[in-house]
């Protein structure tokens, strides 16, 4: 049957067909208009678990004892370990804050070993689990001191010597798969780190460290990651999730959110600062979302994962206020910073972007240097604020913030916010406002049901070039029940091919969110589901993909006449410079084939066959479902072409032609 329909590309004449059947003309003659050159990236936010237990390669969890029950009512400093007596050994867990690693990290362990026995110590089971891979290399580390020294204990052995110690991982079955030695000597913090090598793979295994000598440590920052990170980073990245992400082709990346921005209340929004440097001097800080965030995946592990991707960098900073709906604020409403702290933040907003592209030997370039990146990150673009309330004290900050910014670093373009809707009191205000301020960007966010897309793909053609351009910050067509169908999918590539076609006023568009790990989903529908050992990417993600892959730099003209007919069915026609070839897209979101009569004007001779992507030809609720095979995926073939065709675009579908160039 498909093979059936894959011929079913007529070369035709027929023009008495194409009276009755939709036409798409596309006008080589006809000046092309340039695409931004970032128009399709991707938005990262720390929920649904995306960075720690997620991204973020790290897999202890609660590596640094600052896990509390402000963050979940069961958390407390011990979540996620246990106390590990071998043998015939004794000894108890305590919870030391007198003497931290760094006073960003303020609690530790302190491990008392009353008698060995076999070992005694802590264990720890990672977010879910921990997978070992067999032959792999992962680094273990902690930090530690002998917080007890001398003869204690009568009879003990002189306690001023080093205390053993052993790093084992263990399989659920208790079996060692790995393990080494190290001891732990004095009173200062001394960073220690083994690799570990297991022979053989395990699903859930532990990470086990015990002492084996009378006596105490302090203990912190206790970490395992795998060697095999993302482009080999140390502090890196999940390389299969780092990848998927990378597959997409993403021309930047936004973080670290969304609400996460500026936080459940105005003392806790995401400050930059707590997320640079060594890992064991960041400030942890409770997640808006509900759960902890280590910070370890900060600004140079974004910025570098940026520049690893090929992609610009789009930081989002508060406004200077908080969300108006999430932790603290519901029925408090938006608060904003006391304007006497508003001179600080704002230095803060400054020196980032110092940090970022200022010189080695300038303040904050000397720490993005120390950090192992002395060459600029290129910033360009800086978000101000996110989906907020447009009130008097969001206007007074933002403007502050804005102008500031203007006046020192004018390079950089500066993006404001419209609220959370497509449409409504704050969306006019901000664009207002944006206007009045002449803001050079402003970002739109939408999540809503997928008829919504096809009913909205005119919204940019009327928007004032003269304006500020639009930063599609957030969207996703929400199926029912939130589901990731292929019926959202093909609105979602529908509503693509109109921001092709509005690629001069519409800088950039992400999806959101970006990831989820099971289990820990807070947010449906997501691009990319995971487990600990697993990646499932949905079918809008697929289309994500070949949006990406399949870009262009340059808008052709391209007309679609449907008729008086209310038709789902979209189209796009992009040229690529770099290979020359031009891409045409057609999605078609019904239930049934549509015959499409393309004729192409114009330009140089074409050639005789077009590669054909087809994604779809499925019922529009298909999902790909954790587990199984995808239950669609593209499929790619060669088809005829000529200056005139019938094409039939099967029933919810995305075609993508390509012509090559050369
Ligand atoms: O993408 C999830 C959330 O949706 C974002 O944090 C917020 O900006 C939006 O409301």
């Amino acid at each position: 049957m498909n093979r059936l329909r894959s011929h079913c590309l007529l070369l035709a004449v027929a023009a008495a067909a194409a009276a009755a059947q939709p036409v798409l003309t596309i006008d080589l003659a006809a000046p092309a208009k340039p695409i931004s050159p970032e128009l399709f990236g991707i938005f990262f936010e720390d929920l649904n678990y995306a960075a720690d237990g997620g991204l973020y390669a790290e897999l202890i969890q609660n590596r640094s004892f600052e896990y509390s029950a402000t963050e979940r009512s069961e958390w407390g400093p011990f979540s996620f370990w246990d106390l590990t007596k071998r043998g015939d050994g004794d000894g108890q867990l305590g919870l030391g804050d007198a003497r931290p690693v760094h006073v960003n990290n303020p609690h530790y362990l302190l491990l008392t070993v009353l008698k060995p026995g076999d070992g005694v110590g802590v264990s720890n089971g990672g977010f879910d689990q921990i997978p070992l891979a067999a032959g792999e290399a992962y680094e273990a580390s902690f930090w530690a001191y002998q917080a007890y020294m001398g003869r204690k204990w009568a009879g003990g052995p002189d306690q001023r010597k080093p205390m053993p110690v052993t790093i084992r991982l263990e399989d659920s079955d208790g079996a060692v798969l790995a393990e080494a030695r190290v001891e732990v000597a004095g009173r200062e913090w001394t960073n220690h780190r083994v690799t570990l090598t297991p022979a053989r793979a395990a699903t859930h295994a532990r990470f086990v460290l015990l002492a084996h000598e009378p006596g105490a440590l302090a203990i912190d920052m206790v970490s395992l990651f795998p060697r095999d990170t993302f482009q080999g980073r140390a502090n890196g990245l999940r390389a299969d999730l780092a990848q998927a992400i990378a597959d997409l082709r993403p021309r930047f990346m936004r973080f670290p959110g969304g609400c996460l921005v500026h936080g459940p209340g105005i003392r806790h929004y995401y400050d930059w600062k707590d997320t640079v440097g060594p890992v064991e001097q960041r400030r942890a800080q409770r997640n808006l979302w509900g759960y902890h965030q280590t910070m370890g995946l900060g600004y140079f592990e974004y910025f570098q994962f940026c520049e690893d991707l090929g992609a610009v960098p789009v930081p989002v900073v508060t406004a200077g206020v908080c969300c108006q709906h999430a932790g603290d604020s519901p029925n408090r409403g938006q608060e904003g910073l006391p304007l006497e702290e508003m001179p600080a933040y704002i230095q803060d907003v400054l020196d980032l972007i110092e940090w970022a592209n200022g010189p080695a030997d300038s303040k904050w370039g000397a720490v993005r240097a120390a950090a192992g990146h002395p060459a600029p990150f290129g910033l360009k673009y800086l978000g101000v604020g996110n989906e907020d309330e447009i009130s008097p004290a969001f206007e007074e900050r933002f403007r502050m913030i804005h102008d500031a910014i203007q006046r020192k670093h004018p390079e950089i373009v500066v993006i404001g916010t419209s609220g959370p809707f497509p449409d409504g009191r704050d969306f006019v205000k901000g664009w207002e406002f944006a206007r009045q301020m002449k803001a050079e960007m402003v970002d739109e966010h939408y999540y809503r049901p997928p008829q919504w897309f096809w009913d909205h793909l005119g919204r940019y053609d009327g928007y004032d070039r003269a304006g500020p351009k639009v930063y599609v910050g957030e969207y996703a067509a929400h199926d029912e029940g939130r589901r990731n169908t292929l019926r959202s999918a093909l609105a979602e590539a529908a509503y693509l091919t109109s921001l092709e076609r509005n690629g001069d006023i519409v800088a950039l568009a992400s999806y959101a969110p970006l990831l989820s790990r099971r289990g820990h989903t807070q947010w449906t529908p997501d691009l990319i589901y995971f487990t600990g050992t697993e990646v499932f990417p949905s079918l809008n993600y697929t289309v994500q993909k070949l949006f990406g892959e399949h870009r262009g730099d340059a808008y052709v003209p391209t007309t679609l006449e449907a008729g008086p007919t209310r038709l789902r069915l979209a189209a796009s026609t992009v040229r690529d410079r770099r290979s020359g070839d031009l891409i045409v897209k057609i999605v078609n979101g019904d239930d049934t084939a549509r015959a499409v009569q393309v004729r192409i004007a114009g330009g140089r001779a074409l050639p005789a066959t077009a590669q054909r992507i087809l994604f779809g030809d499925a019922p529009a609720d298909a999902a790909n479902s954790d587990g199984d095979a995808p239950a669609v995926v593209p499929r790619t073939d060669t088809v005829p072409i000529a200056r005139e065709f019938s094409y039939e675009a099967p029933a919810h579908s995305l075609t993508i032609l390509r012509l090559p160039g050369r």
